[in-house]
């Protein structure tokens, strides 16, 4: 991807204003678990046969079932968020749990937006780079209120991930090292934070993939802890 791979060039990587980033988010969950997945549009994909399987390994049996889509994300290059140069957002199918019933694409409502990972928020008060939209209410957002997706790691957040990279590279920041049963004992991204906003500055998406690779779901935390 770098011409000198051993002294890569971020400023390159610098995405024109007003570039969009998105991704569709799909789930084998049946609406009679999900309710305000109803009319929600579906596709046919090859999964793992057994979708409740939480340890699959790559040779687990797959088959073609029904996945419908519920969570929209966005990340858009503006130059208005200072520090991070990105704004992230997210919506949920239905509007998430007690939303308005619908269907089809358009039928999904903001869960927020945010442009900033808040470093240095106490845990009390106002965020102020992160704003919820009030009409929507999902079970869990991210760490201390920032926003995060349905099926997101609630003791993360959009930019925790993707915002993590940096160059030359210092802390490595990564959640590998967490274990199913050290998750689940609620270790909190904390450090994540406390990076310094210079950490975020001119940072370029392309290498924030790299390193959110490393910073998967928790979901898939039993399949990094097996690397
Ligand atoms: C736990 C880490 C993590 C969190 C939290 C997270 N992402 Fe991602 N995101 C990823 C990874 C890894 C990918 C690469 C695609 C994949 O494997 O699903 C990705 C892909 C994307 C993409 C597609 C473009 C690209 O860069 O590949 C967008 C847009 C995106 N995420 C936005 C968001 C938004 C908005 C949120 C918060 C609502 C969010 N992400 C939360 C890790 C994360």
């Amino acid at each position: 991807m770098w011409a000198n791979h051993g002294a890569p060039n971020a400023d390159l990587a610098q995405m024109p204003e007003g570039t969009v980033g998105a991704k569709l988010l799909f789930t084998t969950a049946p609406v009679s678990e999900v309710p305000f997945l109803a009319g929600a549009p579906e596709w046919d994909a090859y999964v793992y046969a057994d979708p409740n399987d939480t340890n699959p390994s790559p040779t687990s049996p797959r088959a073609v079932m029904k996945v419908r889509l519920l969570q929209i994300d966005i990340a858009v290059k503006d130059s208005r968020a200072k520090e991070t140069g990105w704004i992230f957002g997210t919506f949920v199918y239905g509007g998430g749990p007690g939303g308005q019933p619908g269907n089809g694409w358009f039928n999904v409502a903001p869960v927020g937006v945010m442009w900033g990972n808040d470093p240095g928020y106490s845990g009390t008060g106002p965020l102020t780079q992160t704003w919820l939209n009030p009409e929507v209410h999902m079970p869990h957002v991210g760490y201390q209120g920032r926003l995060n997706g349905p099926v997101d790691n609630p003791i993360s957040s959009c930019m925790s991930c993707h915002a993590t990279a940096e160059l030359p590279q210092g802390t490595m920041v990564t959640v590998r090292s967490r274990t199913p049963a050290t998750a689940k004992s609620g270790r909190d991204d904390s450090s994540l934070m406390q990076l310094p906003e210079s950490t975020f500055k001119g940072i370029a998406s392309a290498s924030c993939e790299i390193n959110s690779i490393m910073n998967r779901e928790s979901t898939n935390d039993q399949v990094m802890t097996k690397q």
